[in-house]
């Protein structure tokens, strides 16, 4: 299967107009998770300020790596609009202390390790593509693991209800984020859509 879309050669290689739209949502989306995590880093102190500097260099790496891949395929990134991480902050508010940026965190990888996850499950998925999300979800695996940890660590301080309440109120809010994604991109977006249907059926 392959995504739809006129398809665009360059280098004698070839993807879809599509497929080039969403490595470039890819790129942004890595760009803007570094951004959020450096402004972390920058402020954080204690036990998290290792790991939070760490994740803010991979989420770095990853929007180099879409960049490297998509100049290996002889493709400038796509400009985009707003990226999926503003549409979280405009749902949710800032979040107002560590917890929440644990919790708005977890629920978001996630999210990014189901699309990754999905995209590897396409047949016709360029080897120079599949190659950057495996080297891509080692990272992820870890962001999802270390931010676990920390939420469990946190329950003490914010009380284990809170922490579910706000991971439930949270999960809502990426599930509208990801339905009004899927609206606003159409036909572009299918693939996401694919996914969508995939996990209601779980
Ligand atoms: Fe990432
Ligand atoms: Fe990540």
């Amino acid at each position: 299967m392959s995504l739809p879309g006129n398809r665009i050669t360059g280098n004698g290689t070839s993807i879809t107009e599509n497929d080039l739209w969403l490595l470039s949502f890819y790129r942004s989306s890595e760009i803007n998770g570094a951004l959020f995590f450096g402004r972390i880093a920058r402020t954080i102190r204690g036990p998290l300020q290792i790991d939070v500097t760490h994740h803010f260099s991979d989420e770095a790496n990853h929007a180099n790596w879409w960049t490297q891949c998509i100049d290996g395929l002889d493709h400038l990134p796509i400009k985009l609009g707003r990226s999926y991480q503003d549409r979280y902050l405009d749902a949710i508010g800032v979040p107002a202390n560590l917890m929440e940026v644990m919790a708005i965190t977890q629920v978001f990888e996630k999210r990014v390790i189901a699309q990754y996850r999905q995209h590897l499950r396409m047949p016709a998925t360029h080897p120079a593509v599949r190659e950057t999300i495996e080297k891509i979800m080692i990272d992820e695996r870890w962001h999802v693991a270390y931010v676990n940890q920390a939420l469990k660590e946190m329950g003490d301080k914010y009380g284990a209800d809170r922490i579910s309440e706000t991971l439930a109120r949270f999960d809502a809010a990426d599930k509208d984020i990801y339905a009004e994604t899927l609206a606003e991109y159409g036909e572009r977006a299918e693939f996401l859509a694919e996914q969508s249907e995939i996990r209601s059926q779980r």
